[in-house]
């Protein structure tokens, strides 16, 4: 659709920035903080780990400083749920709370509007160790949690994330490590899994509206749209099998109730379909989130299934490379968009095609937590990086958003991955993010100096303009 003039982009956009605990805090062993299963789990031996990260738990005041000067309305940020509560429930860590007391007054204090994940991807270990979320035990803790989170910060955050990417821990278990000895659970358990953190979610929603009426709370997943590899009806059924196995199954249970029809059936049919307690139903019907927050990168092709073990690619997957599955789908390479050297697809107008699609679902407004470009960036001698890639990356993205919200999609804002260079779980430092250069490798630390890049200017003059320029 093409339109005359374009909406602008609204008055109180949340122009901002994201990060997660894990990935940018470092400090895994200070004032009392607890093992998580990102501590624990194996990850590969050539890339960083998480002991230091971006050093940002001792310098987030500078990081912050750096963050308001980029113009950030929003800043979106995780808690480290082993900070809280170090064995997962019990006794409560006065110097984690603390700490992000402090992360909070400090976005207060330049305007910067905090917007907190309840939990990315680094569960307590100790949980981990008597089931993780097997054990409805799980669902419980979760819920003592949130409580400590609402009682302590509530009044002072009003955007809240429950579980970064559920579809993405569950689908793509192996994407944030490998539990020791390397084995990943059955399917059948991850679904079961994935029942109790819904219940989770939806009991901490309740809870939420309860004790903070004012505030907003909402899922954030990672959402990826589907084309079928040909206008052959088959492609367009398997197309839709995995548009809704990877992303609706998980958007449709917190906002309508319970799981996609076209899901319940293939657990069902592949008895990998959780057991569900009485009131169970219940629980989930009623809760409801306030918005949808949104992880978004690429876009996937897909073919129909051949019905063999051909249809299951031989490479490795991860979150945005999809693989296959016998009977359901396969994966076909698209030749009408980019890539990214890690190969995952770059498409802008898959974005606009992503969120008219989840609006069109959902009627939430949008928030966008994650979307961004993965580059083993340069610092010059001049302490300049010249990152044009993701300038034009951003750029084609927010011009796609701003068609979407003439379409008629209600965005709350854009907080892109990452508001600085965070370790990718993955490839490390090799593969940054950031708007802000921390200068480190791999193994050496250097003086974990900051460095605006290029895109930092960029998105600077950006917000200056509400997108006007776009
Ligand atoms: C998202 C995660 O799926 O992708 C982030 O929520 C992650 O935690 C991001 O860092 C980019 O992934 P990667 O593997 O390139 O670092």
């Amino acid at each position: 659709m093409k339109y005359s003039k374009l909406k602008p982009f609204p008055e109180h956009f949340l122009w901002g920035a994201s990060t997660s605990a894990y990935q940018v805090e470092g400090a895994v062993n200070e004032d009392g903080k607890g093992k998580s299963i990102i501590d624990m789990y194996e990850h590969p031996a050539d890339v960083a780990d998480f002991a230091v990260a971006s050093d940002h738990y001792h310098r987030y005041k500078e990081d912050i400083r750096l963050f308001a000067e980029l113009g950030m309305k929003a800043y979106r940020f995780s808690v480290a749920w082993t900070r809280i509560l170090p064995q997962g429930t019990g006794e409560v860590n006065e110097k984690g709370l603390t700490f992000y007391r402090n992360v909070i007054a400090e976005c207060r204090k330049y305007g910067i509007e905090p917007v907190v994940t309840m939990y990315h991807f680094d569960l307590p270990y100790a949980l981990e160790e008597k089931g993780g979320w097997l054990n409805r035990a799980t669902i419980d803790a979760f819920v003592e949690y949130a409580e400590i989170l609402f009682e302590n910060f509530g009044s002072n955050v009003h955007y809240w994330l429950t579980i970064n990417e559920q579809n993405t821990m569950i689908l793509h278990p192996g994407a944030i490590g490998l539990p020791k000895g390397g084995k990943l659970p059955e399917k059948k358990d991850m679904y079961q899994q994935n029942h109790h953190m819904m219940l989770a979610q939806a009991r901490v929603m309740k809870l939420f509206h309860k004790m903070i009426p004012e505030g907003k709370i909402g899922p954030a997943l990672n959402l990826t749209a589907m084309y079928p590899a040909t206008c052959a009806p088959e492609d367009a059924i398997a197309a839709h099998n995995w548009e809704v196995l990877r992303c609706w199954n998980f958007a449709d249970v917190p906002t309508k109730g319970w799981y996609h029809p076209l899901a319940w059936s293939y657990m069902e049919d592949r008895g990998i379909a959780p057991e569900v307690l009485e009131g169970d139903r219940e629980i989930l019907k009623d809760a409801a989130p306030d918005f949808l927050a949104m992880n978004y990168y690429s876009t996937a092709t897909i073919a129909a299934s051949k019905g063999d073990a051909s249809d299951v690619a031989a490479r490795a997957g991860d979150q945005q490379i999809m693989l296959g599955e016998q009977g359901v789908y396969r994966p076909a390479e698209n030749p009408y968009v980019g890539k990214t050297e890690y190969g995952w697809v770059v498409d802008p107008v898959g974005f606009r095609y992503t969120l008219r699609k989840a609006y069109e679902r959902y009627h939430l407004p949008i928030l966008i937590t994650e979307n961004g470009i993965g580059a083993p960036d340069v610092l010059e001698a001049d302490g300049s990086i010249h990152d044009d890639y993701r300038i034009n990356f951003i750029k084609e993205h927010l011009q796609q958003m701003r068609l979407a919200i003439t379409d008629g999609v209600e965005m709350l804002g854009y907080c892109p991955w990452a508001a600085i260079d965070v370790v990718s779980t993955h490839q490390g430092y090799r593969k940054r993010y950031g708007f802000i250069y921390v200068d480190r490798e791999e193994f050496d630390l250097k003086e974990l100096k900051r460095y605006p890049k290029d895109s930092y200017y960029w998105y600077q003059q950006v917000i200056r303009e509400n997108g006007s320029s776009l």
